[in-house]
């Protein structure tokens, strides 16, 4: 992390559920480090399963203090995320701040066409990489108080053609869609109920992590995009966990519906 913005205690006290670490080259692992450096107090969780846990575990254990917190939850599964909420309840009380960092395709999805795309394959894209971030958002929202955020990570093959991305391409087009719905919804507007939880989503440029090595040409597309963006660099980790601090914290206050690019400023450069 870069010494020049840590700890300014921006988040001091504030109640972080982080998803998607599986290893230090995860997004979540960058977000998680900064909102820790900035004060606040994160819990995680991970997909069920033995190595991934291990790898989790191994991940979130260099934070200091500890996590308190580290359970599993496949967001494919209504009552898994039931459980997490309730034991976050249990552990913490109330939830500040939720960061959404998965995606998932099944490997037969991936170099197919979307016109060749299963009916089961896509249906299961959007349901862990969009739909979950609406149930999470249910399950979460009655833990929420106003000034909380929900952060979620997309990336802009939801707008323009990446001929590797494909069914994952629509899944972030709903997933996009679904961050503006939420956010009108949890921030309330003038109702009496209203939550005044903001909902944004991070865009970020390609960064080499498990999920994206599975995309296939994550190499190449580092190479293109840092040949093409203004800043003639790749974008990492620890820059979008910098942007996620701003969207936990007060200084976004006003912000929420928004997709935010940490992507060198690569998707409007034409030629
Ligand atoms: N790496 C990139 O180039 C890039 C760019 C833009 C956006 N993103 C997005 O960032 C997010 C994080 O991906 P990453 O690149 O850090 O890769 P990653 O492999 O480190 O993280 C993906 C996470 O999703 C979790 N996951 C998958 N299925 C799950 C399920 N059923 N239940 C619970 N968790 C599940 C995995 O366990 C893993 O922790 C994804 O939404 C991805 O699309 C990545």
């Amino acid at each position: 992390m870069s010494d020049s913005v840590a700890g300014s205690r921006l988040l001091q006290g504030r109640k972080a559920l982080v998803m998607g670490v599986v290893n230090d080259l995860s997004i979540a692992w960058g977000i998680a480090a900064n909102l820790a450096a900035h004060g606040a107090i994160v819990g995680f969780a991970y997909q069920p399963h033995p190595k991934i846990e291990r790898r989790c575990r191994a991940c979130v254990g260099q934070l200091d203090p500890k996590p308190e917190f580290i359970e599993p939850c496949d967001v494919g599964k209504d009552e898994d995320i039931q459980q997490l909420m309730a034991r976050w309840k249990e552990v913490h009380g109330r939830l500040d701040i939720l960061v959404h960092s998965i995606a998932f395709a099944p490997a037969t999805a991936f170099g197919v066409p979307v016109l060749k795309t299963s009916r089961e394959d896509y249906l299961q894209a959007l349901d862990i990489s969009s739909y979950s971030l609406v149930a999470l958002c249910r399950e979460a929202a009655p833990l929420m108080q106003p000034g909380g955020s929900v952060i979620a990570m997309t990336y802009n093959a939801s707008q323009a053609y990446f001929p590797n991305y494909n069914v994952m391409a629509v899944a972030k087009a709903a997933l996009e869609c679904c961050v503006r719905y939420l956010a009108a919804e949890l921030g309330g507007g003038k109702k009496e109920d209203a939550q005044g939880v903001r909902v944004n989503a991070i865009s970020a440029g390609p960064i080499p992590t498990m999920a994206s090595k599975a995309v296939g040409d994550i190499d190449r597309m580092v190479e293109h995009h840092s040949a093409k963006n203004c800043l003639g660099r790749p974008v990492d980790q620890d820059e979008v966990g910098r942007t996620a601090v701003y969207l936990a914290s007060e200084l976004s206050s006003g912000v929420t519906g928004e997709i935010v690019y940490v992507d060198a400023g690569y998707r409007f450069i034409g030629w």
